[in-house]
């Protein structure tokens, strides 16, 4: 199911991505990226992506915005929806990488939404990655 309308509590997280957005570190790309997380717990967290000069080492604003919600909250910590912004006007879903470092946390029903060409689009976790809490090694 793909929501095309945003939801209105989204607003809220992606008036809170973009401002996360305005602390990129992005010299080399110069692509500021925000990422909101709202949590289970009612609290909200953001990341912003980092980049290095050892361009592989750079660090995608939603595994920013998920380091700091497992420092501040602890490995129990839930996804309940997440708003990924960039202030570069380009479609920006979350990379792969991310969606898996996301599965460990986020409700499989959780909405994500994210800049596509004309606007944002709203998706729930398990349309991003399928299966994405499937994989059980004990
Ligand atoms: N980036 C993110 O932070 N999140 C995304 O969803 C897309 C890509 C960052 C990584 C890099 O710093 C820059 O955007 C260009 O790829």
């Amino acid at each position: 199911m793909t929501k095309e309308l945003k939801e209105p509590q989204l607003d809220e997280l992606l008036a809170l991505a973009r401002k996360a957005a305005e602390n990129s570190y992005s010299p080399y790309s110069e692509f500021r990226v925000g990422a909101a997380l709202r949590l289970a717990n009612g609290e909200i967290v953001t990341g912003t992506n980092v980049e290095n000069v050892s361009y592989g080492l750079t660090i995608c604003a939603e595994r920013a915005a998920v380091a700091r919600a497992v420092s501040q909250f602890g490995p129990k910590v839930r996804i309940a929806a997440a708003a990924i912004v960039n202030l570069n006007g380009q479609a920006s879903p979350p990379c792969g990488a991310c969606r898996q470092v996301l599965a460990e946390f986020i409700d499989p029903g959780a909405p994500v939404i994210f800049p596509v060409a004309n606007g944002t689009r709203t998706m729930t976790f398990s349309e991003l990655l399928p299966l994405g809490s499937e994989m059980k090694l004990k």
